[in-house]
């Protein structure tokens, strides 16, 4: 691609919301970036956007009535795509048609996780941003946590190089419930917690395991065996709750999602040793916030974080009486007694190293570490559990019967 590298990139934002916001606080720690512009359906969220931006000094953020005003603005060299997942093919083909009839210069987009709801979406967002000839980056924010970085450089460089290879990662993400009605509702997600945020844990871990450097393909996958449960929410006085709190069109009474979600993934490495995954996630969890609970084992050696282990922690007393909110941990549940804190969400989380990196490849036109083919792959492992769950029983892959494979909860109200 000529012109690059750019001096400077400059972000396009589809979509306002919660994650949008965790993105722009990444970027603070970001050099050569600037937010131009954002399109979402209402003017009110795009307003309050573009003020965080100028507010936090990110840049002059144009709001855009329409994604193709947005995608053929002069000053927006990517995109990052940052709606609903139900979304996403439909911005993508906005992108690709806009960028092959030449009215469109942007060069490059990023996408938040999943990458899709099915694998044959998947496959679609990964045809359209090739063949629109775009530098793609899939935003797994895990790979990028702080203690990933740390404790991965670690691990292989003095334990795994003297005495052999990790060959079992744990990987756990749980809170209480995701905070907008479409994430509870199957058909506009794509599932439940499972797709919701094993795509995180089964990344995650398949990165740890991975010798640095080496390609996707080091590792394959061999078997997947998946197990989902509906633990709390289908419960009729939550489930009332969810339908109070997010109307009818949430309701776990008749049409739950799984709150609960286990996999185990067995792989293989170039020498044919067996490596294993497992992976627990659940939106059943009431502790003081999200968990992330990471761990990398190996034959003289192991790695351990947990995101509430903080080594900043808050006691409030009974005394202490204030509103609710999210200022001390993600997904608090919580403002009193004892509370961990996280003094920079944005950067244990993965954001800000996540944000420099894409912002760095996509500037030079370098491949980034997590591309949409690590999306692919994600959610054809996804799938894959989602199948074990149903059949009850493991998946052998490749299992290519599952391309157009929907899971369970995701087929009510297609
Ligand atoms: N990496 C992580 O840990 C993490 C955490 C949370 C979410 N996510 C991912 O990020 C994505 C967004 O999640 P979120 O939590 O930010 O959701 P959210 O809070 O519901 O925000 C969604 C945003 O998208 C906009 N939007 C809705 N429909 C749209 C459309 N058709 N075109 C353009 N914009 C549209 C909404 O604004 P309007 O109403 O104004 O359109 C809103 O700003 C999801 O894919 C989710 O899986 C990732």
């Amino acid at each position: 691609m000529t012109g690059l590298p750019k001096q400077r990139l400059r972000v396009g934002f589809v979509g306002s919301g919660f994650i949008a916001e965790f993105h722009l606080k990444g970027m603070l720690g970001v050099r050569n970036v600037d937010v131009t512009g954002v399109f979402s359906r209402k003017a009110e969220n795009r307003a309050r956007f573009a003020s965080r931006v100028a507010e936090l000094g990110l840049g002059d953020c144009t709001s855009h009535d329409s994604l193709e005003s947005l995608v053929n603005a002069d000053n927006v060299d990517a995109i990052w795509i940052l709606s609903p997942n139900y979304t996403r093919l439909d911005v993508m083909r906005t992108l690709h048609a806009e960028v092959k009839a030449g009215r469109s210069k942007v060069i490059a987009v990023a996408c938040e996780k999943p990458l899709a709801r099915t694998i044959a979406e998947a496959r679609e967002m990964l045809r359209l941003a090739e063949d629109a000839g775009l530098n793609h980056g899939y935003l797994e924010n895990q790979v990028f946590c702080t203690p990933v970085i740390r404790g991965k450089d670690i691990i292989w460089r003095r334990a795994a190089s003297a005495t052999g290879r990790p060959y079992l990662a744990r990987a756990a993400e749980e809170h209480s419930g995701p905070h907008e009605p479409w994430f509870w509702q199957g058909d506009k997600q794509g599932g439940g917690v499972l797709s919701d945020m094993m795509c995180h844990s089964v990344e995650v871990a398949r990165h740890l395991l991975t010798k640095p450097g080496a390609p996707r393909k080091s590792l394959t996958i061999k078997q997947v065996s998946g197990t989902v449960a509906n633990l709390k929410w289908t419960r009729p006085n939550y489930a009332d709750q969810l339908r109070k709190r997010f109307g009818s069109e949430v309701d776990y009474r008749n049409r739950p999602s799984e709150d609960f979600a286990r996999g185990t993934i067995l792989l293989e490495d170039e020498d044919g040793n067996e490596l294993v995954i497992e992976a627990t996630t659940s939106w059943a969890y009431v502790g003081a916030g999200l968990r992330i609970q990471l761990e990398l084992l190996g034959p003289e050696y192991a790695m351990e974080f947990n995101s509430l282990n903080t080594g900043l922690k808050i006691f409030m007393s009974r005394e202490v009486k204030g509103e609710e909110g999210e200022d001390l941990v993600e997904k608090q549940n919580a403002e009193q007694g004892l509370m961990p804190v996280l003094e920079d969400e944005a950067g244990v989380y993965g954001y800000t190293d996540e944000n420099r990196h894409m912002v760095e490849c996509f500037r030079k036109g370098e491949t980034p570490m997590e591309t949409f083919h690590d999306g692919l792959a994600v959610v054809e492992i996804l799938m894959g559990l989602y199948r074990s769950a149903e059949i009850s029983g493991s998946v052998s892959f490749p299992a290519p019967e599952l391309e157009n494979y929907v899971p369970v909860v995701a087929r009510i109200g297609a």
